[in-house]
């Protein structure tokens, strides 16, 4: 049995950068409102029609595959961790392996679809085929584009203040070093609250939520033609919902149990921690969780006042940032962390 390690990490960020002044133009909102209740001063967007979550994957994988001294073409299988995928079907995985020139058509591409635990969710399936000996090179890529896909007028201005662009890649293999590697992985989900943080149309279910459609009757039609109707787009339908509150009540208390939950499972306790990574969903969130863990600023890395939240990305992002800057050193005990929708959440454990 081998364990696993992340040989070669690395991210990317468009260039554009959107402040909150910015986007106070298109809606009703302000710095101070943002500052205040996220802690996000600026984000990065994408450029539209060039740039997609494929694209900045491949940026992010080309470093990460760079710094683990490895060829494209000896990647065996790709995960993608997404929300704002660049087509319905097939998945960004594919497009990434057509993207980045890998014509070994024995690497496997599968995409995951558990929003801000997304990469979490990677790196754990990730570990377990490294472990077993199936796959030697896993890529993991945690990639989004989410402003493509954001309503910038009032009505979604407490989702859209929130997103930013950005992808992070990393490239998982065996380590032969006992102790070493990802330690642990947890993951849990609970679909009670499904709606609660949601991007519902288009989809399958024809048009609203339940309670929607009680409100607005069923749409007459049998078959068909509600993929995507006008009402929904008329109604701003067809972009995230997000109720704050619930999901910043729920965060602050699976963050913290999370982590101890896996750090318990291979006998080590919060002050083991060198460095905190947690998802990048709002700045009070982590700083909630911080507290909470007693840890010291420098344990924990907050990257979210430059980039906003990237979802799927945020992690691995934080985590080549705080590789690149020299705040991860051989032997450090590294947590990661997440929460987010679905609900679904999850830790991982690396002593690196
Ligand atoms: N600018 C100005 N005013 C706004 C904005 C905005 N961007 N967004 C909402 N408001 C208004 C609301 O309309 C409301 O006005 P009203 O009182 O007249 O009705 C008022 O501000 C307060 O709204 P709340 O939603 O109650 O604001 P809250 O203090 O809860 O802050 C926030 C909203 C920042 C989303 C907060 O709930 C939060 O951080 N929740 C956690 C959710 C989160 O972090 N999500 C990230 C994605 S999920 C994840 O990654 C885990």
């Amino acid at each position: 049995m081998f364990s696993t390690k992340i040989a070669g990490i690395g991210h990317y960020v468009p260039e554009r950068i959107v402040t909150n002044h910015e986007l106070s133009k298109f809606m009703d909102t302000t710095d101070e409102w943002i500052q205040e209740r996220t802690g996000i001063k600026e984000r990065r967007y994408g450029k539209k029609h060039k740039e997609t979550t494929t694209t900045m994957a491949a940026e992010a994988a080309q470093v990460a595959i760079k710094r683990a001294g490895i060829d494209k073409n000896d990647v065996d299988f790709i995960i993608f961790a997404t929300l704002s995928p660049d087509y319905y079907f097939p998945g960004c995985g594919v497009l990434l392996q057509r993207e980045m020139g890998i014509t070994n058509s024995a690497c496997g591409a599968l995409d995951i679809r558990n929003q801000c635990s997304g990469f979490i969710y990677a790196l754990s399936i990730a570990d377990q085929f490294i472990k077993t000996g199936v796959y030697k090179n896993i890529l993991v890529v945690g990639s989004e584009m989410h402003s493509m896909g954001l309503d910038f007028t009032t009505t979604g201005r407490n989702v859209t203040v929130i997103f930013g662009d950005g992808a992070g890649a990393a490239v998982l293999q065996a380590s032969s070093v006992e102790g070493k590697g990802i330690l642990t992985t947890k993951l849990h989900a609970d679909g009670t609250h499904a709606e609660m943080l949601s991007f519902i149309n288009p989809g399958c279910h024809g048009g609203y939520y339940d309670q929607e459609l009680e409100k607005f009757g069923y749409p007459d039609v049998e078959f068909g033609g509600l993929f995507i109707t006008q009402k929904m787009l008329d109604d701003h339908m067809t972009f995230p919902y997000m109720d704050g509150q619930f999901v910043f009540k729920l965060a602050v208390q699976k963050f913290p149990e999370v982590i101890l939950e896996a750090l318990n499972s291979v006998g080590l306790s919060k002050s083991d921690i060198n460095m905190l990574i947690p998802h990048q969903a709002n700045l009070r969130i982590s700083q909630f969780v911080q507290r909470s863990l007693g840890l010291k600023d420098e344990q924990v890395w907050n990257n979210i006042q430059k980039y906003g939240n990237t979802t799927a990305a945020s992690i691995p992002i934080a985590l080549s940032e705080a590789w690149e800057a020299g705040k991860i050193n051989e032997g450090d005990l590294v947590c990661l962390a997440a929460f987010g929708s679905g609900f679904t959440w999850g830790s991982a454990v690396i002593r690196w």
